[in-house]
């Protein structure tokens, strides 16, 4: 089987002044020390875009991923309030996540803006971090499977369009798409999923990508679980089978704490 390298993705997002945010990146930096550059792991923080720049800097010789949370499809034009690809490799940002679930509720984001959001970053030679994930009430209507579904189909619409290289990227072990399974009523409640509905989750999007794209994409994507992971349940999802890391939100705010999660899942 692929090895696929773990992966705590901290999302920050709409927290943090820029010198906040520089403080609590250094503090993530120092805590994670002499592991933040081993490569034996990955992990990265989704920051405001007003303080990427300054993040993409202060990683000295870390390999501490830094990343959006949106990023637009066209390289410029007539978007008022979005930002290109280009303008986030020219502050040597690595990628962006694209249609959390708070973009689709709250600001109308769909599944094939979602698909060409990614398709655009990937193009772009940028990570991608493509967020799935049902609501409660289609938990309860027994049909998370079609919404996944229906959200993976929705973006292959313009992923297809790629070919295997630029789906996977340059190392196999960290492929430039990651899929982020993040069930909506799991995101800031405290009620995380139960590690066994995550893996059910994750194993039924292993196999959709494998139907959509190909069983060698498949094997090596990284699915990353999100919705209220913290430092206490966080090594019941990366010891899953189908789950290759996390995507926190508050539990990623302090700096050093966010660390303290990262180092337990590579301990
Ligand atoms: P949470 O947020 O960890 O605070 O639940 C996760 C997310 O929205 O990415």
């Amino acid at each position: 089987m692929t090895r696929r390298r773990k992966y705590c993705l901290g999302n920050w997002k709409m927290h943090k002044t820029q010198r906040d945010a520089e403080a609590s990146f250094d503090s993530f930096r120092e805590a994670l020390g002499a592991a933040g550059g081993s490569g034996a792991f990955d992990a990265g923080i989704c920051a405001p875009a007003l303080s990427l720049q300054a993040l993409a800097c202060r990683r000295r010789g870390s390999r501490i991923r830094v990343l959006a949370q949106n990023a637009h499809w066209a390289e410029q034009g007539a978007f008022t309030g979005e930002i290109s690809v280009g303008m986030l490799r020219d502050v040597r940002v690595d990628g962006s996540l694209v249609a959390h679930s708070e973009r689709r509720q709250h600001f109308g984001e769909t599944d094939a803006s979602a698909g060409l959001r990614a398709a655009a970053l990937l193009k772009g030679g940028c990570e991608a971090v493509l967020c799935v994930g049902e609501t409660l009430a289609e938990r309860q209507a027994g049909a998370f499977r079609s919404t996944l579904r229906r959200q993976i189909n929705g973006a292959a619409a313009a992923l297809r369009s790629l070919n295997t290289a630029e789906l996977v990227g340059s190392d196999p072990a960290r492929p430039a798409l990651t899929l982020a399974y993040e069930p909506v009523w799991a995101i800031g409640t405290g009620l995380a999923a139960t590690p066994e509905q995550a893996q059910e989750a994750h194993a039924f999007l292993r196999e959709e990508v494998a139907r959509v794209f190909s069983a060698e994409i498949a094997s090596s994507l990284r699915l990353l679980y999100g919705g209220s992971v913290n430092l206490k349940n966080v090594t019941a999802f990366t010891t899953l089978a189908d789950v290759d890391g996390v995507l926190v939100g508050g539990a990623s705010l302090d700096g050093a704490a966010f660390a303290g999660l990262c180092l337990a899942v590579h301990s």
